[in-house]
């Protein structure tokens, strides 16, 4: 039974068909990489917060970048064309779609000084997740 057919059906539809169509739409969510790119001094913070809300795994990688203001802090340091690459922090969590309005507002909360280059928050879909030592593929390998 289709969702699509479950839809036009609407009323007539049995329990049964609703129960396969729930087993359906888990399957099909959204497996989604976060990735966000924080200050390194915001890094206890933010990874204490998201532990606390539940995430599973993350990965640490110390990384340098710059954004629009080409890495120049508020006091101005170089010559117009000079880059100041920085240190920040990169951190990558896989998760299910359905969590990840909620690891946004924790990272959003915890990273944030109202300073220029509290840095990103970006989003991508994932084709695929697999667990090393199991096999078990898609979200239940997450
Ligand atoms: N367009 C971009 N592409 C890739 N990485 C980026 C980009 N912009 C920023 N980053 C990464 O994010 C880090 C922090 O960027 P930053 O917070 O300064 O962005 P911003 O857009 O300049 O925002 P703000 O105005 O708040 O400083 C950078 O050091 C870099 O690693
Ligand atoms: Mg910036």
């Amino acid at each position: 039974m289709s969702i699509f057919f479950n839809f036009a059906c609407g009323l007539e539809c049995s329990e049964s068909d609703y129960l396969w169509d729930n087993h359906l739409l888990e399957r099909i969510k959204n497996m989604l990489l976060v990735t966000t790119i924080i200050k390194p001094h915001k890094f206890e913070d933010v990874k204490g917060a998201l532990i606390k809300s539940g995430v599973a795994g993350m990965t640490i990688s110390e990384v340098k970048g710059f954004g629009r203001q080409k890495g120049h802090t508020e006091t101005y340091r170089g010559s117009e064309y000079e880059v100041d690459v920085l240190p920040k922090i990169k951190i990558e969590i896989l998760s299910s779609d359905e969590y990840v309005e909620s690891i946004i507002e924790t990272i959003q909360a915890s990273a944030n000084t109202e300073k220029i280059g509290d840095g990103k928050i970006y989003i991508q879909k994932l084709e695929e997740c697999i667990r090393i030592r199991t096999g078990e593929k898609g979200k239940e390998a997450i």
